[in-house]
């Protein structure tokens, strides 16, 4: 079977918002968060979050249940305290003794980005955050949607939003017709930038918006490798409305998506209104979505039927399995240029 998450460890992935952290008792966590199956505690210490295996060396207390004490996490099982990195630097047991090399957890490569916080378990590739084109953007507006999770593994989440034919079916009125179940067969491009590598679509849905805050216009698809899709809907009056999610895999068969809806019309509008037609949206999308099985997307062929309708489907999963088989292989790692993109260039020239 093809394991994808040997790769999907190379890549950053979002594990909490950080009004999440602050709405911790401390403000700075700790907080308890679960990426690609590992356990991990998110907390700020001296003023940057980090994310450390949860998971307190000693006797096996989850971290997430200490504090914060000048600058460290520390384990309130009995007192062990570990810095930034992972390390134990007071055991207060045994003042006068010297601290074991042993005595560290695991602390990971973390940032924030678009106000969240993003994780990488593997610094192995130079892969960095995915691009929100619209976060930071002075002519649009920029709104948080909450995170959401889901008994789904994070590419089936993704490959729903890139799914042109099931907007008839699913989205019927929202956001296509089943009167026009027909769904145009884009061209699909694979771009090798700066920033990794990306598929490239476009689509001009098949029906008016139904209503102001809908998001149906010609729609530019950006999908930033692996879990990333970025939409832009492109309005003949020259409004453009984004919308941007990340599925974050915290197990093969479940994700949390953090998403933006931005826009550059109605900027002293109702923002509850903009993000109330994703909730009509993804309550449409819930009971097909959460009701595939298995949960995690097959990446052998063959397992499931694909028809020519699916080509965006199949050139991600085409992609997803060459990033698994590049991954096996040890080739998503090295130290020269940009190995990532490297492997999907030669995927293209395959
Ligand atoms: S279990 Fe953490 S200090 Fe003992
Ligand atoms: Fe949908």
């Amino acid at each position: 079977m093809i394991d994808l998450d040997a790769a999907l460890a190379h890549f950053w992935h979002p594990v909490c918002t950080l009004s999440e952290l602050r709405s911790t008792d401390s403000g700075v966590g700790p907080l308890p968060v679960r990426l690609l199956e590992q356990d991990l505690v998110v907390v700020e210490l001296d003023g940057a979050p980090v994310a450390m295996a949860d998971r307190c060396v000693h006797r096996s207390t989850r971290l997430s249940v200490g504090w914060v004490d000048d600058g460290c996490l520390r384990c309130p099982y009995h007192g062990w305290a570990y810095d930034r990195d992972g390390r134990c630097v007071d055991i207060p047991a045994m003042p006068d003794a010297p601290i074991p090399p042993k005595a560290r957890t695991a602390a990971f490569d973390t940032v924030v980005a678009y106000d969240t916080v993003w994780v990488r378990l593997d610094s192995s590739s130079d892969t960095v955050v995915p691009a929100c084109d619209a976060f930071g953007d002075e002519e649009m507006k920029t709104l948080q949607g909450d995170p959401y999770t889901w008994p789904v593994g994070a590419p089936r989440r993704v490959e729903n939003f890139v799914d042109l034919s099931h907007f008839a079916w699913v989205h019927d009125g929202s956001l296509g017709s089943r009167e026009l179940p027909v769904p145009p067969i884009p061209e699909v491009e694979r771009v090798c930038g700066d920033h990794g590598a990306e598929l490239r679509f476009a689509f001009d849905p098949p029906i008016e918006p139904p209503d102001d805050v809908a998001l149906v216009a010609r729609s530019e698809y950006r999908m930033p490798m692996p879990l990333t899709v970025d939409i832009h809907f492109l309005y003949d009056d020259g409004r453009r409305r984004d919308l941007w999610m990340t599925a974050s895999p915290i197990d093969p068969g479940t994700c949390r998506t953090f998403w933006f809806v931005s826009r550059t019309d109605d900027l002293d509008g109702d923002d509850r209104a903009h993000l109330a037609f994703q909730d009509l949206v993804l309550a449409e999308d819930e009971p097909v979505v959460c009701n595939q099985v298995p949960r995690a997307m097959p990446l052998d062929p063959g397992v499931e039927v694909s028809v020519r309708s699916d080509k965006v489907s199949i050139e991600y999963r085409r992609w997803l399995r060459e990033l698994a088989a590049a991954a096996a292989e040890g080739a998503l790692g090295g130290a020269l240029g940009s190995p990532v993109a490297r492997v999907v260039a030669d995927g293209l020239a395959s």
